[in-house]
């Protein structure tokens, strides 16, 4: 199946209920851990490439790679562009073939995020390439003291609603609470949900959920086992990303436990089978804990028997 536009597989989900995984990917393991998953789950999936991902792999490795087993899977795919900076890699990917595209310029005061956003799901969408865009930042929440501080991060539901109006940009990704990476929480971990129906209430379009990994616990085991230092990691709570769907979150994004689980697999081999020095053991061990982990991605989320 040719590559889809992320809108084909992100309003029907919003509309109906459930979540699409967007997974991280910068080479050929963790690529067809994906697909096979979404194959085996028959579910749609969002292929998500950041800046760093396309320096290290290089566009047309990435794109004919994904291109290919979106084919040859047969499954309904999307390949998007992952926190971009600037219009500038927005244009590159998508005359390069992706299908999606994301401008993250909420680091940047509101008024020049919505300059950014604008202008890049102007020319997106003269290309046919749907747009997500970000309003608030990602941060532990723990560290923002007074409700100011929390105030000027977490992302504001009126502002959420004028911002999509202003920018054009077809999905959202908000702050609620999560942070990109293993250690998301130092206390109890905790998302405002409320905060996301409300926005919910107010944004009709798709809502994405950056910072999603849950970092579950046998995976942390795994990768502990075999020699992994991770102490302290923590992420969000499966129950928690299950309340997040219903409130309408309809992309998730997951990278930290498609690490954690690789390392575990690889550092598996590496231990149990010292005589072992066969890459394609080495990385295929990393690639089969990234499936069982996609797999339980797409159960959770809903987006299983969706492709
Ligand atoms: O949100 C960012 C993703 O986890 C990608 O991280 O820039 O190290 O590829 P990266
Ligand atoms: P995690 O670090 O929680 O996997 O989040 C990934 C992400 O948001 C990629 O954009
Ligand atoms: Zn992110």
């Amino acid at each position: 199946m040719p590559l889809v536009s992320s809108k084909e597989i992100l309003v029907p989900a919003r509309e109906h209920g459930y979540a699409v995984g967007a997974f991280n990917t910068s080479n050929l393991e963790i690529s067809q851990a994906v697909f096979e998953a979404a194959a085996e789950m028959k579910s749609p999936v969002i292929v998500a490439t950041s800046e760093s991902a396309i320096e290290y792999a290089g566009f047309d490795n990435l794109l004919n790679m994904v291109r290919h087993m979106a084919d040859y899977f047969g499954v309904k795919a999307a390949l998007h562009l992952d926190h971009g900076k600037d219009l500038d890699i927005a244009v590159k990917c998508i005359r390069h073939g992706w299908t999606s595209v994301m401008i993250d310029a909420s680091k940047l005061e509101y008024e020049e995020n919505v300059a950014a956003t604008s202008a890049v799901a102007q020319v997106a969408h003269m290309a046919g390439v749907p747009v997500e865009a970000e309003l608030g930042r990602l941060a532990g929440i723990e560290d923002m003291v007074s409700v100011d501080e929390r105030e000027a991060a977490l992302t504001d539901p009126a502002q959420a609603a004028e911002f999509v109006e202003r920018t054009g940009c077809d999905f959202l990704a908000i702050a609620i609470g999560t942070s990109h990476g293993a250690y998301k929480f130092k206390g109890e971990p905790k998302l405002e949900l409320d905060r996301l129906s409300e926005i919910a209430g107010m944004v009709e379009r798709p809502l994405v959920l950056h910072g999603a990994s849950s970092v579950p616990q046998d995976v942390l085991e795994t990768a502990a086992k075999y020699g992994a230092k991770l102490p302290g990691a923590k992420g969000v709570p499966e129950d928690a990303i299950k309340e997040a769907v219903k409130s309408g979150i309809a992309k998730i994004n997951i990278d930290t436990d498609l690490r954690l689980a690789f390392t575990g697999g690889v550092r598996r081999v590496l231990t149990e089978s010292p005589e072992v020095f066969d890459p394609r053991k080495i990385v295929g061990s990393g690639r089969e804990a990234i499936r069982d982990v996609v797999k339980r991605k797409m159960r959770l989320f809903g987006s299983d028997g969706k492709g």
